[in-house]
Order: structure tokens, then C-alpha cells, then sequence
């Protein structure tokens, strides 16, 4: 796999995560109780797996590879996407607040988690969208070989470092679980 098939293979995760959460936020909304570890395991998922490896993956050495060579952030792609992470970071942030909430019975917690559910998924379905077809695309036609080489070299390490080999497949077990009792 290369380093851009791998960067996708996460974002075909996140996308399933973010269907299970739609389903979650609808069931909460039609007044349907949900276990409330689903939903830490959805924030765990969101805040460790999407956030410090994929995004961390992005911003920590793709996007500075990419820098390198002559792509701009400041006002072009690259500034966006960083932005964007900052906004989701926001969303999960605002999730985890209505989780919180919800675990305790407050009454405000359902709107809170369905609100920020709603602004993370579209802001990262439109953002992947946007890595996949222009930022990728433009990734392999600058990055050299060599370049693309070092770059897999430095996932294995924020991988190990961010997650753990034994969490990874964990991560991904507890995905399709979830994704039995939510979207069978
Ligand atoms: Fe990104
Ligand atoms: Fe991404």
C-alpha cells in the first residue's frame, strides 16, 4: 500500500465511523436510549485514531513534505485543511461535552451531541472529499519517491507513538462491532 492508498484506507474508517454516529444521533433523537460506551468508543475513535494518527499523519509530515516543495498553506489548500481539522477538533470537542452530558442525564446533552455530530460529519465528509480528489492528487505529482518513501517511514512511527500496534486492530474490531449493531 502507499502512503496515499493507506491515508484513504482511514478515510473509508472515518466515513464508517461517521455513518455509525449519524445512526447513533437518530435513534437519540426518535428518544431511543443508547449504551453510552458506544459512544465513548466513537469519541476514543475520533479523538485518537482520526485526530492525533490521520490528522497528526497530515499535518506532522505530509503536509510540511508538500510545504517543502513549493505548495502554499497560507490562503491555498493546505491552510484549508489545516483549518478544518481545527474545526472538527472543535465538533469533537462539543460531542464529547453532550457524551459527558448524556452520561448524567442532562437535558440540554442530546441536542448538544446531535448538533456537533451533524457539523463534524459534514465538515469531514466534504473534507475527505477535498483530500481525495485535489490535495492527494497533488501530493503524487510532487512528492518524489524518495520523498514518499521517508513519509511511510514516518506514519510507522506516529502509528507507534499515537496508537500501538495492538490498538490499531482493537480500533478497528470495535469499529465493525459497531458497525453490526448499527448499521446491519
Ligand atoms: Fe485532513
Ligand atoms: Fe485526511
Amino acid at each position: 500500500m502507499t502512503v496515499i492508498e493507506e491515508l484513504k484506507a482511514e478515510h473509508q474508517a472515518v466515513l464508517l465511523t461517521i455513518r455509525i454516529l449519524e445512526q447513533i444521533t437518530s435513534k437519540l433523537e426518535n428518544g431511543q436510549a443508547i449504551d453510552s460506551r458506544h459512544l465513548d468508543q466513537i469519541l476514543e475513535f475520533l479523538q485518537i485514531f482520526v485526530d492525533k494518527c490521520h490528522h497528526g499523519k497530515e499535518e506532522k509530515v505530509l503536509f510540511p513534505a508538500m510545504e517543502e516543495v513549493g505548495i502554499q498553506v497560507e490562503g491555498g489548500p493546505l491552510g484549508v485543511m489545516l483549518y478544518e481539522h481545527e474545526q472538527g477538533r472543535s465538533f469533537v470537542q462539543g460531542l464529547k461535552i453532550g457524551v459527558e452530558g448524556y452520561r448524567v442525564g442532562k437535558v440540554d446533552a442530546i441536542a448538544q451531541i446531535v448538533e456537533n455530530a451533524q457539523k463534524y460529519s459534514r465538515l469531514l465528509v466534504a473534507h475527505i472529499d477535498k483530500e481525495n480528489d485535489v490535495l492527494y492528487v497533488m501530493a503524487e505529482r510532487v512528492l518524489s519517491a524518495e520523498k514518499m518513501a521517508d513519509i511511510a517511514k514516518a506514519f510507522i512511527r506516529i502509528e507507534e507513538l499515537e496508537i500501538g500496534p495492538n490498538k490499531h486492530e482493537e480500533f478497528h474490531a470495535t469499529l465493525h462491532a459497531l458497525k453490526d449493531i448499527y448499521l446491519a
